[in-house]
């Protein structure tokens, strides 16, 4: 058999799919845990990142997608819909298209990043810009499902979290217990939410032995869970997770509380310095809303919340080439110089 079979087979009997459904998968999962020398010297951990960026369409939505998909073609419905800040628009569409279904995406207008809007009209997705943001965007794909013969493929479908939660298991099967704290960005919630019930199961069936303790970070110009309260305009520059009113509210706050985790805020530009701190020190390249939960981590490693000596977790979920703007943003366009040896060593300062 030609290796890794994605999550559903992966994980048969721990991801449910109709009987006799066919399984609609791009190879997703399985992505590397690689160990991050630098970021634990920093918090006197040792710190693990899951690269989520290395899934099939570039980042961890592919996982609850390959389950979403599959249902919505077992269904017998012949399109699906969903509210995207870019990631999911991206993963949907490719799914859909293996499946033979239409894919209707609805984005807040301006506000996602080009390489996600490169991939939903390269696999043939009817792409909606919406005069709102992603909050609008998600009110209006449920009621749509409610009253159209359509499905919606966001995380309020929970068959995208049992997808997502593969995440965590793959973590456990690698380390062979759960790590001590798990660190990830927040938006909607629903990954955090996901995490969590696969640390829970795992843990439930006597797999691992503990769970972690969950730390969700979000943008502080988009922090409902961290204000306690929904935000009308959430504003960061990470506009995968700029949402103010998150579907997954209750999951997320279970996961915080059941395990002794935390909710905190970072700040714009925490986030960019994690962002290029992982480029140029790991050699990973993630998306903006990617760096929050290493921002995170950094915060509550410096005001001694992440205990020294924990084994830590950060998800990265979605890769950096998706957002080729942000990464390009301030560099100067320089003269070309001449062909010329001398000039090369000149500029690089060799001689
Ligand atoms: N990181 C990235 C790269 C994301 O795209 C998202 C969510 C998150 C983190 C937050 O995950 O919503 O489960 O809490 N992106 C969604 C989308 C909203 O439409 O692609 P969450």
């Amino acid at each position: 058999k030609p290796g890794w079979p994605g999550i559903i087979e992966a994980y048969a009997g721990r991801v449910p799919v109709p009987p006799g459904a066919r399984v609609i998968t791009l190879g997703e999962g399985n992505t590397p845990l690689i160990p991050a020398p630098h970021l634990s010297e920093l918090t006197g951990c040792t710190v693990y990142l899951k690269v989520e960026g290395a899934n099939p369409t570039g980042s961890f939505k592919d996982r609850g997608m390959t389950v979403a998909i599959t249902h919505a073609l077992a269904s017998g419905l012949r399109a699906v819909i969903c509210a995207s800040t870019g990631n999911t628009s991206a993963s949907a569409a490719a799914y859909a298209a293996r499946a033979g279904l239409t894919c209707a995406v609805l984005i807040p207008q301006g506000k996602i990043a080009m390489g996600k809007l490169a991939q939903a009209i390269l696999h043939g997705a009817r792409i909606l810009q919406i005069d709102g943001n992603f909050d609008d965007c998600l009110e209006l794909a449920r009621k749509t499902a409610i009253d159209y013969p359509v499905t919606l493929v966001n995380s309020v479908n929970p068959v995208r979290i049992a997808g997502q939660k593969t995440a965590a298991l793959e973590i456990c099967d690698v380390l062979g217990r759960a790590p001590d704290v798990h660190c990830l960005p927040v938006g909607n919630a629903g990954n955090i939410t996901a995490y969590w019930a696969g640390y829970a199961e795992y843990a439930a069936d006597g797999v691992v032995p503990s769970t972690p303790r969950m730390f969700g970070f979000q943008a502080a110009g988009a922090a409902p869970l961290v204000r306690g309260e929904p935000v009308a305009e959430p504003e960061t520059i990470a506009t995968a997770i700029r949402i103010g009113s998150p579907a997954s509210w209750d999951g997320a706050v279970k996961a915080r509380d059941l395990s002794g985790g935390l909710f905190d805020a970072v700040t714009d530009e925490q986030i960019l310095d994690a962002y290029r701190l992982l480029a140029r020190t790991e050699g990973v390249f993630v998306e903006p809303a990617s760096a929050t939960g290493v921002a995170g981590m950094l915060l509550t490693a410096a005001d001694g919340r992440l205990p020294r000596g924990s084994t830590v977790v950060c998800t990265v979920t979605g890769h950096g080439l998706k957002d080729p703007a942000t990464a390009l943003e301030g560099n100067i366009e320089v003269e070309p110089l001449a062909v010329d040896s001398r000039a090369v060593a000149a500029a690089l300062e060799l001689s």
